[in-house]
């Protein structure tokens, strides 16, 4: 995929990872509009993207947001839709209110595919185009402490797979990147501690942009980011009992850090 001109929608762009993903993107040479809620980051993003970038701000998990988002897009003549926007979801079923759990899922499930339908049209007009889905090892992976997150993200990455083969005979490709832990604000303290306690890796937000660059230029279909993040991801689709083992150890622990979470509605 041609970077070198494109012009990309990029969601969550006021977040760690899409700061990254913007300038990597800029640096490419493809002309960006940036969305988000917190209008004061994203420009700050805009003007460190460079200049000739636009930024909008536009809650995606409404209606309202998606038409805002979709029709900003058609007026840019967008080619590449990159659905980065996302929240966490760390502690137990249990303690998550009724609105949190929507919350979750309507922002890194619902919102990622009302807007790759709004925009399908517009995309399919160009001679070459993409949607890249930002997941989560989680959702290949899932996790005890992130059932809603992790229910989202595999909900997101089935819809990657099966949007592509819906789009095989078309210009439009998909890509859905797994990461697993990135160091942005998306982690609260509690997720931080217990990926130390567990001795879950993590990356910087530029190491995790740069790969999906590099997947996107190389028309990669999907990636799950990190070892042993891959293996075990591979491991649950083969062999889950053994994953259920692995991660009935870690319960106690699990449990430990989701009562230090914070409730899903201060993120
Ligand atoms: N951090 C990790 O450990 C990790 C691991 C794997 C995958 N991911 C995924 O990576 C992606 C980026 O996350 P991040 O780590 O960069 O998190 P982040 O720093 O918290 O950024 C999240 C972004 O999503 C935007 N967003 C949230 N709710 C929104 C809404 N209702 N409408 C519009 N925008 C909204 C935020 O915008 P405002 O702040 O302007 O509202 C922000 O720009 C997410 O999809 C996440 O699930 C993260």
């Amino acid at each position: 995929m041609q970077l070198k001109g494109a012009r990309i929608v990029l969601t969550g762009a006021s977040g760690g990872l899409g700061q990254a993903l913007g300038e990597r993107l800029a640096a490419k040479g493809a002309t960006l509009l940036l969305t988000g809620r917190n209008l004061e980051r994203l420009e700050a993003v805009t003007v460190q993207a460079g200049p000739g970038h636009r930024c909008m701000q536009a809650d995606i998990s409404t209606p309202d947001g998606i038409t805002a988002v979709a029709g900003a897009a058609r007026d840019f003549g967008a080619n590449i839709l990159v659905n980065n926007a996302g929240i966490g979801g760390f502690g137990l079923l249990q303690d998550q209110g009724a609105a949190g759990v929507e919350q979750i899922l309507a922002i890194n499930l619902v919102a990622p595919i009302q807007l790759t339908r709004a925009m399908l049209p517009g995309l399919l007009a160009q001679p070459e185009g993409a949607v890249v889905n930002i997941g989560s090892a989680f959702g290949s992976i899932p996790f005890a402490g992130f059932a809603a997150y992790s229910a989202a993200k595999a909900g997101l990455h089935s819809f990657s797979e099966a949007l592509r083969r819906e789009l095989a005979d078309t210009g439009v490709h998909v890509l859905h990147v797994s990461p697993r832990a990135i160091e942005t604000p998306l982690n609260a303290p509690a997720v931080v501690a217990l990926n130390a306690q567990l001795g879950n890796a993590s990356d910087s937000a530029d190491r995790v942009a740069a790969e999906v660059v590099r997947l996107l230029e190389h028309d990669a279909r999907r990636a799950v980011l990190g070892w042993p993040e891959r293996f075990f991801a591979w491991l649950h689709g083969v062999a889950p009992g053994l994953v259920d083992r692995g991660l009935r150890r870690k319960l106690p622990a699990i449990k430990r850090h989701a009562a230090a979470a914070p409730s899903i509605t201060e993120h």
